[in-house]
């Protein structure tokens, strides 16, 4: 089964649809963020709203790093971070609203904020704000309604409402007992606090209802279960919501693989659909064996691969339904595909130099850059995100592309990672970061990384002796 997922061609990715010149970048500016999107002057508020334990944070810190790895600046604005900065250890009856200088200093530190924001807003930083804060009754709700109004920024409420027991106790023993707030504290007694902080919202927390029927808003419901969408009115708002709708937050793993060595790794050569080599052969051998020690046994995987030979191959003997996907193809290099990195730098020297200087923004002649590449992989995350148990054996620049997507790794380091062939990687996301464990099979690979600024013909010698190897 083939599933295609080419990048969407609305008017919204004019930019990206031009015809560009050789060598020629497209790097972010104020009137598009890289991607195509007509972003001048767009200012979004993402007011988070919900009980304490309720994923607000997660859902936030998964927002900016997506957002990021489209190229959209964003941040989040934690007006508990700002609390702390009076009240660094509050108990629960700081929460009560019955408090009144509990009360004053909560509502100085959302002021604080939002003041904050509104500052970044005007230096140009982003496009996207997120307000990470409880925002629990309508009042508070209205005033930055108010608020971004007067700077004329829109707002996007996004509500998490969760009745999940299990979700609730995941999130208060797992966050919150590491919370800032309870540094130093016994656990036990910090979990119970924080329990009493929540009742101390419940007494006066009101759900987004028809009242607020003026509000452009999301409600998720149990993270996954249900969404409510409300007002919708820009492109990067239902973008924002597209991705909401496709979140759950339930543990899970995520596997990535390269392919095993290929033919045209032992050449040096790059792109192609070369079989894999008697290496690749004894690494396809061994996954089945490496994924049970990674996943545990009689864990039912998905496996994807590209529709190129050399993943297929490599994932023939998994004994799991498969899904060949071509948006998980490798990077195409256009002109340059079935050379060497020193005939490249040999036939095209200026491309060659001008792909180590901006190597995300380089798009090789008649080919993709890796800016390309996160635009057509963005299905697969929306689809990452919404399964569970999926293994993919993919190539080189898709893998560094989805690890920077999980990983937050910046768009300049990005292209420049090492990820060594025979190996498998398990990704774990957890609440605010996502936990990485690297399997090797011990099975030897040629390297195909070369470092920034480094020869072209940087491994030559190694692969000239694993081929006699091989061949021997
Ligand atoms: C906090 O002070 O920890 C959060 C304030 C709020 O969101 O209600």
């Amino acid at each position: 089964m083939s599933a295609d997922a080419a990048p969407a061609t609305n008017g919204a990715f004019r930019q990206e649809m031009r015809k560009v010149p050789p060598g020629e970048f497209i790097r972010p500016n104020r009137k598009t963020n890289g991607m195509g999107v007509q972003a001048e002057d767009t200012r979004i508020c993402v007011v988070m709203v919900g009980l304490p334990a309720r994923g607000k944070s997660l859902i936030a810190t998964k927002v900016v790093r997506y957002l990021h790895w489209l190229s959209i600046g964003a941040r989040t604005f934690n007006v508990g971070q700002y609390r702390r900065s009076a009240t660094p250890n509050p108990s629960a009856d700081f929460f009560d609203t019955t408090n009144t200088e509990g009360e004053r200093l909560r509502k100085a530190a959302a002021e604080a904020a939002v003041a904050d924001m509104v500052k970044w807003f005007r230096g140009g930083h982003g496009m996207v704000a997120i307000l990470d804060a409880t925002n629990s009754t309508k009042g508070r709700r209205k005033w930055i309604q108010e608020r971004c109004h007067e700077h004329g920024i829109q707002t996007l409420y996004v509500e998490s409402k969760c009745d999940d027991e299990d979700l609730i106790m995941q999130n208060i023993l797992e966050v919150k007992t590491t919370s800032p707030d309870y540094v130093g504290q016994d656990p036990e007694v910090a979990a119970q606090d924080f329990r009493n902080r929540i009742r101390n919202y419940e007494k006066v927390y009101q759900t987004i209802d028809e009242d607020e029927f003026d509000l452009t808003y999301v409600k998720l419901i149990d993270v996954g279960k249900q969404v409510i969408i409300n007002q919708i009115r820009d492109y990067l708002q239902s973008r924002i919501v597209y991705y909401l709708m496709n979140l759950h937050i339930k543990p899970r793993s995520i596997w990535l693989s390269r392919h095993g060595e290929s033919m045209y790794n032992l050449d040096g050569k790059i792109g192609g659909d070369a079989d894999i080599s008697p290496r690749g052969e004894m690494y396809a051998r061994k996954l089945p064996e490496l994924v049970k020690q990674s996943a545990g046994e009689g864990r039912k995987l998905t496996v994807w691969t590209s529709t190129l030979k050399r993943t297929i191959q490599t994932a023939r003997f998994l004994e799991f339904e498969k899904l060949e996907w071509k948006a998980l193809d490798e990077l195409d290099s256009g002109v340059c595909d079935g050379l060497t990195y020193a005939e490249i730098e040999e036939r095209f020297p200026e491309d060659f130099a001008q792909r180590d200087d901006d190597k995300y923004n380089y798009r090789y002649l008649g080919g993709e850059s890796y800016r390309d590449v996160v635009i057509r992989l963005e299905p697969i995350i929306m689809e990452l995100e919404r399964s569970e148990n999926i293994l993919i054996v993919t190539h080189q620049a898709i893998l560094r592309c989805i690890y920077a997507y999980f990983m937050n790794v910046p768009q300049e380091r990005s292209p420049w990672m090492e990820v060594p062939l025979h190996t498998l990687i398990k990704l774990t996301p957890k609440a605010y970061s996502t936990h990485e464990e690297r399997l090797s099979a011990d099975i030897p690979a040629v390297s195909t990384f070369r470092e920034k600024g480094t020869s072209a013909r940087i491994g030559d010698k190694e692969r000239r002796e694993s081929k006699t190897s091989v061949a021997s």
